[in-house]
């Protein structure tokens, strides 16, 4: 594990409560609408890449679905989940792991990610965690890839990120990653702040 970023995001989760956090939402609305865009049902197996403390997982738990994972370098992180969650926590597969040197053993439906890719700066990290992508989906699986966009902040929790719209993001995930559809939306920070983000929705094709 790279010990300069899991410590930077272990910082960030002992500082500040989860609702504090830059990119807290209480209802993961976009990404619960391109997941049924995707499908999503009871049986969807679902891995949430750098989920950190989010809410998603609360939700999909509602949903009834029960192959869920969240896979985070910040094992601060993954507690705050799991405290709120409480004894849902049994019903979902902790990961704590870098994206871009963790080892997938098994492949998933639906693969989420919201605001992790943005911060790989470096090809070779991009490039470990695409084939991370490649492996973790068969053919029909689907990817939704959060990240800021193109008129979004150019750092995040002051790390800086590429920024991509969903052609740029198509373009770089490479041609057996079929852009389905896409939202652009305007995240409001905990303390007011606008920040632009773009939801790619992907479907693996071969
Ligand atoms: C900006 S937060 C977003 C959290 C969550 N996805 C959400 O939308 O609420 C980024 C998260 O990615 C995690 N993270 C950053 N780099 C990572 C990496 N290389 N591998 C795994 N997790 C990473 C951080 O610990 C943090 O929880």
């Amino acid at each position: 594990m790279n010990q300069e970023r899991k410590r930077h995001w272990d910082g960030v989760y002992d500082r500040a409560a989860e609702t504090r956090l830059g990119w807290f939402q209480e209802t993961p609305a976009i990404s619960l609408e391109l997941a049924e865009i995707a499908g999503l049902r009871a049986n969807t197996s679902v891995i949430d890449i750098g989920g950190g403390a989010s809410r998603l997982i609360d939700h999909l738990i509602g949903r009834g679905l029960h192959d869920l994972s969240v896979l985070d370098l910040s094992r601060n992180a993954l507690d705050a989940a799991r405290r709120r969650l409480g004894e849902r926590t049994e019903e979902v597969n902790w990961i704590a792991s870098d994206i871009t040197l963790w080892s997938p053993t098994r492949e998933y439906d639906l693969w989420h990610d919201r605001a992790v890719f943005h911060f790989l700066t470096d090809p070779d990290s991009r490039a470990a965690y695409l084939s991370r992508l490649d492996r973790c989906l068969g053919p029909g699986g689907h990817a939704i890839i959060a990240t800021f966009a193109p008129d979004g902040p150019e750092t995040c929790s002051g790390l800086p990120v590429v920024r991509y719209s969903p052609d740029s993001l198509a373009e770089t995930l490479g041609g057996r990653f079929t852009l389905l559809t896409h939202r652009f939306s305007l995240h409001h920070t905990p303390g007011g702040k606008p920040q632009s983000y773009q939801f790619s929705l992907f479907r693996k094709d071969g």
